[in-house]
């Protein structure tokens, strides 16, 4: 109790400092009022539950919400709902969050069109939102100052996955095995709307043409994301076009592994017969398959990071704007855009340790 006290005046002074040197109204950090409050419920929805790489983010979450309430002094209920891929579904959950008074949501969206009418309904009840992972358009954020977005940059993991392939080309590795002087490539894209899907495709592709790689695209679809699908579709490609492949591209490790897998099931990977792929995440299992060897590479998309990033602004939405959480994204106009970290064969083992640190 007595430690709640004291840190409520501490916080009440670095609250007026930040209203006068921002020339703030208050109305940002209108929350800050809430300080008498000792508990507080934040409703986080998941697009999908089943996710791998949301659910590393729910699990950290999760795990940075209660590491930091003692320093915080208060107490959060965290409810989290699986949206299972229907927004129809999330707005009624929304709805809960809202007619239950909950003090902050996080929002991960089914569809990142929809934020919109979220963003209309949050504002109306005064609840900050933070969305991540599915970036809400430019002008949906534009709406009202109190929504943030957490991600990373789509462009960035784009462009890494090329520059990995440029890197091992330069290093030795054989891409065009009918010396065509093409590269005829499969890209397995996630889900088509997602900014994730669209940007990491165009950036990998590019940096590959800037540096002289003539590029052919022998097949493009959808795993959605998912490993079963893009398995699918990688079955497929390999009765269609069997070693015509000569690098599989995949919007991240899932699909990856997916293909992987189809691949295994024609007995690649058995003596001389494989096809490199890469992904983006940095999945446990992703991380396993570049030790392998199975797997070139991967993006890191630092989860660690990001639940980081959205638990500090958490915090901060309940007026506690001191805790010693240590975050390097710096935030800018309502968004932090976590940074991306290349792994292969050569660093993956410091990033496994770093994740198996983390999973204690
Ligand atoms: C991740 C995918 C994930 C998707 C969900 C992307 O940023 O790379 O693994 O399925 O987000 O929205």
């Amino acid at each position: 109790m007595r430690k709640y006290t004291k840190k409520s005046s501490m916080l009440m002074i670095v609250s007026l400092m930040i209203m006068l040197f921002s020339g703030c109204t208050g109305d940002k950090y209108s929350n800050a009022n809430q300080r008498g409050k000792k508990d507080f419920k934040v409703g986080m929805v998941l697009y999908n539950a089943e996710d791998t790489f949301i659910s590393y983010i729910r699990d950290m979450v999760d795990y940075y919400i209660e590491l930091y309430e003692d320093e915080a002094g208060v107490n959060i209920e965290l409810e989290v709902l699986d949206s299972a891929n229907n927004q129809a579904l999330q707005n009624t959950q929304i709805d809960h969050f809202i007619k239950n008074g909950y003090d902050v949501i996080l929002a991960n969206t089914v569809d990142r069109e929809e934020a919109s009418m979220i963003i209309d309904k949050v504002q109306k009840a005064k609840i900050d939102t933070i969305f991540f992972n599915r970036e809400p358009v430019p002008q949906d954020m534009k709406k009202w100052n109190r929504i943030y977005y957490v991600g990373s940059s789509a462009e960035e993991a784009g462009r890494m996955q090329g520059e990995i392939l440029v890197d091992a080309i330069n290093n030795g590795l054989e891409l065009d095995k009918n010396k065509d002087g093409k590269i005829q490539y499969v890209m397995i894209e996630g889900e088509y709307g997602h900014q994730d899907a669209i940007l990491r495709t165009y950036h990998c592709i590019k940096v590959l043409e800037e540096n002289g790689l003539n590029m052919e695209n022998l097949a493009t679809d959808t795993g959605r994301w998912f490993k079963k699908e893009a398995k699918e579709k990688m079955e497929n490609w390999l009765e269609e076009f069997g070693d015509k492949i000569e690098i599989v591209l995949a919007n991240n490790d899932e699909m990856a592994l997916g293909a992987i897998e189809a691949m295994k099931a024609y007995d690649y990977f058995n003596g001389d017969q494989w096809i490199p792929v890469i992904g983006v995440d940095g999945v446990d299992e992703a991380l396993e398959a570049i030790e392998a060897g199975t797997m070139i590479g991967t993006i890191l998309n630092d989860y660690d990071e990001q639940a980081k990033c959205i638990v500090y602004k958490l915090y901060q939405c309940i007026g506690v704007n001191d805790l010693n959480i240590n975050i390097s994204t710096q935030e800018k106009d309502n968004y932090f855009w976590v940074k991306h970290k290349k792994v292969t064969k050569e660093n993956v083992n410091t990033v496994k340790k770093h994740n198996s640190i983390l999973k204690k």
